[in-house]
């Protein structure tokens, strides 16, 4: 992730970004933080930047002309390393509150360019001309848009892959669905007459666990009472999945991994965009409920990817969104919590972007380009006979398994199945429940399902497409 900041103060963003883990992140070249001096373009020869506002006012506003010309040569970086044009951030009190989510959002891009503002604002037209994004950080006006830059780039640098190490990321958050996190305790077991929580010190990993989920409640409820409000709404709409587990595992998972946006949910059925696919999930109780939840799509969302869970669905769907039917699939999910065994000396490594017109050959179902993320974003696997490629496996985008080929030489010797082992023992590991989508008719790999214990859902689920 490359931060490009635009600024009258670079010296303020580069030493306030050169510490601790940003710092570390910058040496090891996860990120890189450049701030550029909007002073430096300016075509005054007294080197001004700013101007009265026309019609009065107090204060003076930051010009265009240097704004816009650090902008282009951004820009024209930026595009000479074959990358698309960047989202620009304009960091302002007038913007969207930045969230959580918006971290996570803005942490996909590969560029970002920040706007500092300064004295009582700037010059309307330059932000029409190059802002994407009106970001605050909150309801009070600071002196600068500096601060604000830095806050946003630590929370989206943080999410970048490799800024933290494992046991930095491996840290439960606060946000995560919806919840403040846990106290916490450290050496000695008694300070100034207080002890550690009796239960931190059982060893008993289960009631530990139970009791830093109350807390975690317990203060939700005091704290943010607003956040706490969502997480009965996630907590009511998962329940209502659970009706159905099977059939709405995706759903479930997504819940799970706090990686759904709830656009409806009620006892009569449940809409939710899949934050990292961007796929709509929605399932409904009957046709007339159903057509009313989608119109809990927002009006400026073109989705062009749905999951319907109901068949009655599917043509309202796809009239809405200009989609089409392209796959009827059973969800296949493994219930148990033990990892599966397999066989001593697969060599399965993850694979990298080499390996991607060899599988774009011998996966049509997916298209090049998305086979090519999920190989970059290290989603992929394979398992290799005498240091020969033999087949593959990836993780989809929403957290289902799949995209399995065993190269037709290679079959029957139990590499399909050494390779779906592998990736529910990994998501296992990161306590995930593993599913899967068998397209309908595929016989092959529903015998494997059955073969790896897990189990089908009893209605189907479709996907509705663009092309
Ligand atoms: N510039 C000044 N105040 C700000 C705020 N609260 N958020 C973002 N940018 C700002």
């Amino acid at each position: 992730m490359n931060f490009d900041i635009l600024t009258l103060f670079p010296e303020m963003v580069e030493n306030g970004l050169n510490t601790s883990i940003i710092g570390r992140a910058k040496e090891q070249g996860s990120i890189s933080i450049k701030a550029h001096n909007i002073r430096d373009y300016t075509e005054d020869k007294h080197k001004k930047v700013d101007d009265y506002p026309y019609g009065g006012g107090a204060g003076m506003l930051m010009q265009a002309q240097p704004i816009y010309d650090c902008f282009l040569a951004v820009k024209e970086k930026i595009e000479k390393e074959g990358k698309k044009a960047p989202r620009v951030i304009y960091v302002t009190p007038q913007g969207k509150t930045f969230t959580q989510s918006m971290a996570e959002e803005f942490a996909k891009e590969d560029n970002l360019v920040f706007l500092c503002g300064h004295y009582e604002g700037v010059d309307e037209r330059v932000l029409e001309e190059m802002v994407t994004d009106y970001v605050s950080i909150g309801d009070y006006v600071l002196t600068g848009g500096e601060l604000p830059a830095m806050v946003m780039i630590d929370a989206i640098s943080r999410l970048v892959d490799g800024v933290l190490n494992n046991e930095e990321s491996a840290q439960t958050e606060s946000f995560h669905n919806c919840l403040l996190e846990y106290p916490q305790y450290s050496r000695p077991e008694e300070w100034r007459g207080k002890r550690v929580p009796d239960v931190l010190l059982s060893g008993n990993h289960k009631k530990i666990e139970s009791w830093r989920m109350e807390q975690s409640i317990q203060r939700t409820k005091e704290r943010r009472p607003d956040l706490y409000e969502k997480y009965e709404e996630l907590k009511q709409c998962e329940q209502y999945l659970l009706h159905n587990k099977l059939h709405h595992m995706d759903m479930i998972e997504a819940l799970r991994r706090g990686n759904a946006q709830l656009l409806y949910s009620g006892n009569d059925g449940v809409l939710m965009k899949e934050k990292i696919s961007g796929i709509y999930m929605l399932t409904a109780t009957d046709k007339e409920n159903g057509e009313r939840i989608l119109s809990y799509v927002h009006k400026e969302e073109k989705p062009t990817l749905f999951v319907s869970h109901q068949e009655f669905m599917n043509d309202r769907i796809c009239e809405e969104f200009d989609l089409h039917t392209e796959n009827e699939c059973l969800q296949w999910v493994y219930t148990r919590k033990e990892p599966l065994p397999i066989p001593k000396g697969m060599d399965i490594r993850r694979l990298d972007s080499i390996y991607s017109s060899t599988i774009r050959e011998q996966y049509k179902i997916c298209d090049a380009a998305y086979i090519e993320e999920r190989l970059e974003s290290g989603s992929m696997y394979g398992v290799f006979e005498n240091d020969i490629l033999a087949g593959f496996v990836g993780m989809h985008k929403e957290g289902s398994i799949g995209m399995l080929e065993i190269f037709e030489s290679y079959r029957n010797k139990g590499y399909a199945k050494a390779l779906e082992a592998f990736c529910i023992n990994s998501q296992l590991k990161q306590g995930f429940t593993p599913f899967g989508q068998v397209i309908e008719g595929n016989e092959i790999s529903m015998k494997l399902q059955k073969s790896l214990n897990l189990y089908p859902a009893k209605g189907k689920v479709y996907w509705l497409t663009k092309n």
